[in-house]
């Protein structure tokens, strides 16, 4: 073949070649703009319904499936008892505890806690390492005929003389008692039931000795067991109890009270002071003590609203504690 016919033939090849890469381009283009319109068709409607769907989705847990509302999975709700003992294991982790804790404001500890429901959950649950009920300094210490005193002859700090209410022998209440006690006598007061007074309050171990003997002395001691602690077993140690008459003209007796007109008010609303009517007439077999309608015992406001609201005669009831109707020995 010729030098021309050889260029020729070259050139032809050429320009297939040429054509060739031009309709493979094409093929490419035109398959990624096929990609590209299916990828829209495909993915518009899910991106608006969804929004749509979140739109629209209630309050509460739930997700957005493919664009439709569902509730979550039920392994996502978990049940309340199983999300009341996460929230009690973590009650001593929480800053907030911690920190009232620290300060020793036991009122804000309860708060932190979620309030008084919370608060005994938690104990009771036994996720609340932080809190014992044994603490003599703490709102929530339960003292009962199994429960002494630690140490036996402990000693409150912030006593101080009743400013509002009557004390009738110049006794003394922890400071945060003796206010929530001034509001309950300024309460009874506002409610026309007439005035109270504050037969016993603070008592010592020492005095706690001699009251205890002297009831021993008058009617034997099983009689006294049954109206009167040993040392180290009185709440009046605390601090936070108190023993209330009702007066009129003049003050009267223990033994009256729960049917004074101030003795039934005090039953109803002490609770909303912060007190519990810590001896209630049938639960000798909880704890220990025949009852006393005016022997009363500051546990805070938030405990209290609990105690009252859960429909609780005793302090053992209440933290699911052993009932306590004799001493251990
Ligand atoms: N009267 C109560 C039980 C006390 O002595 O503490
Ligand atoms: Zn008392």
């Amino acid at each position: 073949m010729s030098t021309r016919a050889t260029d020729a033939a070259d050139t032809r090849k050429a320009a297939r070649e040429r054509q060739m890469r031009r309709r493979r381009r094409r093929v490419a283009i035109g398959a990624l703009i096929v990609v590209l319109l299916a990828a829209l068709v495909l993915l518009v409607p899910r991106v608006i319904l969804s929004t749509a769907a979140v739109d629209a989705a209630p309050a509460g847990p739930g997700v957005v499936v493919g664009g439709v509302y569902e509730r979550a999975p039920v392994a996502q709700e978990l049940p309340v008892p199983q999300l009341a003992v996460v929230a009690a294991a973590a009650l001593c982790d929480e800053p907030a505890v911690q920190a009232a804790l620290a300060a020793r404001d036991d009122e804000a500890v309860v708060e932190a806690a979620g309030g008084g429901e919370s608060f005994r959950a938690a104990v009771i649950a036994g996720a609340a390492p932080c809190i014992s009920l044994s603490d003599p300094a703490r709102r929530w210490v339960v003292v009962d005929k199994l429960r002494p005193l630690s140490p036996l002859d402990y000693e409150p700090a912030n006593l101080g003389s009743l400013s509002q209410v009557t004390s009738l022998n110049g006794g003394h209440l922890r400071q945060d008692a003796d206010a929530a006690l001034s509001a309950l006598g300024a309460g009874a007061a506002a409610a026309g039931v007439g005035d109270v007074a504050v037969l016993s309050s603070y008592r010592s171990y020492r005095t706690q000795v001699s009251t205890y003997a002297q009831h021993v002395d008058d009617e034997g001691q099983a009689v006294a067991d049954a109206g009167s602690a040993r040392p180290g077993y009185s709440e009046h140690q605390t601090g936070l109890a108190l023993d209330m008459v009702a007066c009129g003209r003049g003050c009267g007796g223990l033994d009256d009270f729960g049917a004074t007109a101030q003795g039934q008010w005090v039953a109803q609303h002490a609770w909303e002071y912060g007190f519990i009517v810590r001896y209630e007439d049938g639960y000798m077999g909880v704890t220990g003590y025949e009852s006393e309608p005016w022997h009363l015992r500051f546990i805070g406001p938030a405990l209290a609203k609990a105690y009252h609201d859960g429909g609780f005669h005793t302090l053992e009831d209440f933290f699911g504690l052993p009932p306590a109707p004799d001493y251990a020995g």
